[in-house]
């Protein structure tokens, strides 16, 4: 990304007009929870707690100061009045009828919003089964071409911009776990990456060809889960020569959330760890698609990556060289969309005497991603507007495995996730940084 190309301060492209919210998996429990939350919101029925940019806030200047804005007052981001809902799935279900499966959401909420809910339909998807195995599709795009389906995808673009009389647009992937893929050949250049789209091979997934039309389209990418997807040099390329923002990957949400939380506590103290178990039971389609080996898997690699980045063994061997670290999820249907984790932290403290902490986290796995979903909708679009481009580093605050340059290692600590965030808001909106140093208040 150019220095020169950032806009800064009132140079920002002001949040003028109509933002569209493109959504791959939009009849899924995210998405769904997502939208009908957003029209709660704007209708006054509920708080969008969970949300950075509409609950938080932004300290500037010394402490002395007392400048603590709403971000959302701070920055120039899109109303949640302007804010227009599409996308794709494999179900032809409109949101009323999403919302009624995925049964996250009260059923007297989602009748309030009905006439609002039902009037959003998907596109039909693009899919292979070869990725998600454990899901039928019944409401897909019948071209078999790679070139053919980005086509139709980027038809689907305009129509949705058309239609809606739209300004601008974000894409923020809520599809089904891909099966897991490392990247290949094909994936390390743009070259041979459009040689590989002519010629359909079998290494580009579904999310690939969606992300590949909103790059195409001039349109930023987000990926909510952790298939590769825009996480290759072909498609950061891309995204970096056609100035489109990219990020992900995988929403950070439930029990990686709270491990990034304790984490970063159990380093900064200097107690060691011995073994971290981290079991799940989950029984929505997510979990149906997940209790597929091959999507399981690209979900475990994910999970796994965060202890060793916070920890650093190779800095702290004694505390951390032999970490055993196992994730389990499981499904089971009973238990619907409200996951139950269970996390057994085996630590030791002074002289090495052995300590436990047990967690037990009943989330609701959509209550907690749709909040990300919005931030992360508007924070791309802002990003967009103030000229960055290619891998949104700023915004690992929201993933599980967060995108970063390659000879770079990933942010997993969530306190350094939110500093680094705030203090890029500052940046862009010509604010001093904030440190946390503090002794210049002490200094004569
Ligand atoms: N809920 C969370 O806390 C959380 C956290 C991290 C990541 N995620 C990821 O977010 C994604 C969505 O989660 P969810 O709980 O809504 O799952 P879901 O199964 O309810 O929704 C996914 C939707 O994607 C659709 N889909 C599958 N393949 C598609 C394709 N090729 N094109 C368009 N649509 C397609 C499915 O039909 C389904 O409606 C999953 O990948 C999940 O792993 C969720």
């Amino acid at each position: 990304m150019k220095a020169e190309k950032i806009r800064k301060g009132n140079n920002i492209l002001p949040a003028k007009g109509r933002l569209g919210v493109l959504l791959p998996g939009l009849a899924g429990a995210v998405s769904s929870t997502f939208i009908a939350g957003v029209e709660a919101v704007r209708r006054g029925m509920a708080l969008p707690i969970g949300s950075l940019t509409q609950m938080g806030t932004i300290r500037l200047g010394k402490r002395t100061e007392k400048r603590i804005p709403k971000i959302k007052e701070f920055i120039n981001l899109a109303n949640l009045e302007d804010l227009v809902f599409g996308g794709w799935d494999i179900y032809e279900d409109n949101l009323y009828e999403a919302c009624l499966k995925a049964k996250v959401l009260e059923k007297n909420l989602v009748e309030d919003l009905k006439d609002f809910l039902s009037s959003i339909k998907p596109y039909p998807a693009v899919f292979k089964q070869e990725f998600v195995h454990n899901l039928q599709a019944k409401y897909f795009k019948k071209e078999t071409n790679y070139l053919d389906l980005i086509a139709a995808l980027k038809a689907d673009i305009e129509d949705f911009k058309r239609k809606n009389k739209l300004e601008r647009c974000v894409m923020v992937w809520c599809g089904s776990t891909e099966a897991y893929i490392t990247p290949q050949e094909v994936h390390q250049s743009l070259e041979k990456f459009e040689e590989a789209l002519r010629k359909n091979d079998p290494n580009i997934s579904p999310s690939m060809l969606y992300a590949y039309a909103a790059i195409d389209s001039g349109i930023s990418f987000v990926n909510g889960a952790p298939n590769l997807t825009v996480d290759i040099p072909a498609l950061v390329e891309m995204a970096e020569n056609r100035e489109v923002p990219i990020a992900g990957k995988d929403f950070k949400t439930g029990q990686t959330l709270l491990k990034t939380i304790i984490a970063p506590g159990i380093k900064a103290r200097l107690l060691g760890l011995k073994g971290w178990f981290s079991t799940n039971i989950l029984g929505n389609r997510d979990g149906l698609v997940l209790d597929d080996e091959a999507s399981y898997k690209t979900k475990r690699v994910s999970k796994l990556s965060v202890l060793e980045y916070i920890l650093q063994p190779h800095v702290y061997p004694e505390l951390y060289k032999d970490v055993y670290h196992k994730v389990r999820i499981n499904y089971y249907p009973p238990r619907g969309d409200n996951k139950e984790a269970w996390d057994c932290i085996d630590i030791f403290g002074w002289l090495g005497y052995e300590m436990q902490i047990k967690v037990n986290f009943l989330c609701r796995d959509s209550i907690l991603a749709a909040p990300v979903v919005l931030d992360l909708a508007l924070f791309s679009d802002f990003a967009q507007r103030a000229g960055l481009y290619g891998v949104q580093e700023w915004l690992s605050f929201y993933f599980k495995s967060p995108m970063c340059k390659e000879e770079l290692y990933p942010e997993h600590d969530l306190f350094i996730q939110l500093m680094k965030l705030k203090n890029t808001l500052r940046f862009l909106m010509e604010e001093e940084q904030i440190t946390h140093w503090g002794l210049d208040y002490y200094m004569e």
